[in-house]
């Protein structure tokens, strides 16, 4: 009898489906001949913005088990910090690639000359080693050093809302709002709030569900 197929939970398979969705979106605009008179700057924009938010939604994985016990939602984190990291690749790639074509003469000026790039770059930079040692077998080989290595995602994402704050050139509301998500995520973590609403969530839980157990730990 043939081997069932590798069962996927659900959450996993709508970030799969999710984190697709943007790339199919830009390719179908491209093949169709739907993208604006500007096609470079719609597939930077195209690939900027899934990483960005991808990134958040990495980091919005450890709050929501804090806040609501959904431990089934820790498995995602890496693939979601994969999928970011996989869009910031793409989006690097269409602006040295086919924007500059490689002029790396051209390319280190435009760096020297706008601030908003060597933000991004610092975002992608760190993100790097974070993808290369995202696997099971790199958290064993690493051990508590793999916990602090990857702790550099917080900077990463500071830096990915700077790049965007600095490259907007007049309405900052849009990404004032991730930065200030990205700080609500962050403050989150704070031991004192974090233990605060564990606290919250089990005494919510206790009196929602009126059966005695042992107080569940919050994943981490
Ligand atoms: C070497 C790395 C990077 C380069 C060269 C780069 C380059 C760019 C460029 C040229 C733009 C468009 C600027 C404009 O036309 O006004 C842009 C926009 C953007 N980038 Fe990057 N970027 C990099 C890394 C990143 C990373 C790591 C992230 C997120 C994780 C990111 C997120 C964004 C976002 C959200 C936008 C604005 C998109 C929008 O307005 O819809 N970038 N980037």
């Amino acid at each position: 009898m043939s081997p069932s197929p590798r069962h996927i939970p659900w959450p996993l398979l709508v970030v799969h489906l999710g984190a697709w969705l943007p790339a199919l979106n830009l390719a179908w605009h491209a093949y169709t001949g739907r993208l604006s008179v500007n096609p470079i700057q719609d597939l930077t924009f195209g690939t900027g913005l899934p990483a960005l938010v991808l990134l958040l939604l990495s980091l919005a994985v450890t709050p929501a088990v804090t806040l609501f016990g959904w431990n089934w939602a820790i498995p995602l984190r890496r693939w979601l910090g994969l999928y970011a990291f996989f869009y910031a690749t793409a989006h690097m790639l269409i602006f040295t690639v086919i924007d500059y074509g490689l002029d790396w003469a051209e390319l280190y000026r435009q760096v020297l000359e706008k601030p908003y790039l060597l933000a991004g770059m610092g975002a992608l930079l760190l993100m790097l080693p974070l993808a290369l040692t995202s696997t099971k077998g790199w958290q064993r080989r690493l051990g508590k050093a793999w916990k602090d290595l990857h702790r550099a995602v917080y900077l990463a994402a500071g830096l990915a809302v700077l790049h965007f704050i600095l490259l907007v050139k007049a309405d900052l509301t849009e990404p004032l709002i991730y930065a200030g998500v990205l700080a609500g995520l962050l403050a989150l973590r704070l031991p004192p709030l974090r233990r605060r609403l564990s606290a919250v969530r089990q005494k919510l839980r206790a009196r929602l569900l009126p059966y005695r157990g042992k107080p569940e730990r919050a994943g981490d």
